[in-house]
């Protein structure tokens, strides 16, 4: 079985044992003693009505959330539901392809590397793989997707991107006022939000999900991620305070949002982007489809002078994004260490 199958491939053979090249070492496995829904007085990630999203008690769920968890979901977002529903089953229906008309986006055949489909996370790097397929498309613009992104999903992918960047809009635009920044200006602009990532994740069944991961511990190199899961769940995020493991439930027609590493940077570790892993499951399928809203390649990230207005002390340097990217997709997931590259 090569590896342009992926692990949907695998699956589909009927193991009855998980191949050993994804075995992880015991301390990545999930130990269900970690999890702090197991605990008494459990705290739980917000879940942000945005129906009145200019009331400041919105903001000031929104800028808490961001504080203290680095994760929340939000409902009433505005992204129609039926965009929802189609970009699920458009990720369904493209990971039900022949393994062959998959394979066309892979890496070594795709004609460009802003569509790529693939499989665990960096493959060349990891010890042990993550049981995941992707596809990957990087928006560049409606006319580079509707030539090149998979005809059975670019219209609902991009139909996805496009309905949510109102909401990402919203979000930044409270982010950026919980940090005293009062105007968000074009190069502002260009920094939270420049450049996109859309993702379509499939997680089979797995037949031995504890000795394995779908995503080992990371944060995201975004500036915000927004992501769409189905109603399976998996995603844990670290409790950072008691570093217990929380649940995200999925929650019906919400969205889960996260900050990402650049805006940790740019709010000088104010908003913090947070450890998350995803779990294996043994008796269901799972698919999920963030977006990474990030900065543009060539912009320069850094602690915005407006947080540094007040006399904090600055924690991260200046740093080329393209230069940051490149070092996260070097190495295997490996928890928060990507965000030491801006020490
Ligand atoms: C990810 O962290 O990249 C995906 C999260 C998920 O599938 O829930």
């Amino acid at each position: 079985m090569s590896a342009g199958h992926g692990v949907k491939g695998l699956a589909e053979l009927g193991l009855k044992t998980l191949p050993q090249q994804y075995i992880q070492p015991p301390h990545e496995r999930f130990d269900s003693s970690d999890d702090d829904e197991e605990q008494p007085n459990n705290d739980t990630i917000p879940v942000i009505d945005m129906s009145n999203w200019d009331d400041p008690k919105v903001a000031e769920a929104v800028c808490d959330a961001a504080r203290k968890w680095g994760f929340f979901q939000v409902v009433n977002h505005g992204v129609p539901i039926h965009v929802l529903q189609d970009v699920k089953h458009a990720t369904r229906q493209f990971f039900g392809f022949p393994a062959e008309e998959k394979r066309k986006y892979s890496k070594e055949r795709s004609v460009t590397n802003n569509v790529r489909f693939g499989t665990s996370f960096t493959p060349e790097a990891e010890k042990a793989l993550e049981w995941k397929d992707y596809l990957s498309l990087f928006f560049v613009s409606d006319d580079e997707a509707a030539s090149l992104w998979p005809p059975v999903c670019r219209n609902q992918a991009l139909e996805y991107v496009k309905s949510s960047e109102p909401v990402v809009k919203k979000l930044l635009a409270i982010l950026m006022k919980g940090l005293n920044v009062k105007e968000i200006d074009e190069s502002k602009e260009s920094m939270l939000m420049g450049s996109k990532r859309i993702n379509l994740n499939y997680y089979p069944k797995c037949p031995n999900p504890e000795l394995t991961v779908g995503v080992g511990r990371d944060s995201d190199v975004s500036t915000l991620t927004i992501l769409l899961q189905d109603e399976i769940g998996g995603l844990y995020v670290r409790n950072t305070e008691t570093m217990k493991w929380i649940h995200v439930p999925p929650v019906s027609g919400s969205l889960v949002i996260n900050v990402g590493d650049a805006l940790q940077i740019m709010s000088n570790g104010n908003y913090k982007s947070v450890e998350h892993r995803v779990v294996a499951n043994g008796s269901s399928n799972r698919i999920s489809v963030p977006i990474f809203v990030n900065p543009r390649p060539s912009d320069v990230i850094g602690p915005l002078p407006e947080v540094l207005e007040s006399g904090e002390k600055q924690i991260y340097k200046n740093v080329l994004y393209k230069d940051y990217v490149m070092h996260f997709f070097s190495k295997a997931h490996d928890g928060k260490a990507t965000v030491e590259f801006a020490k």
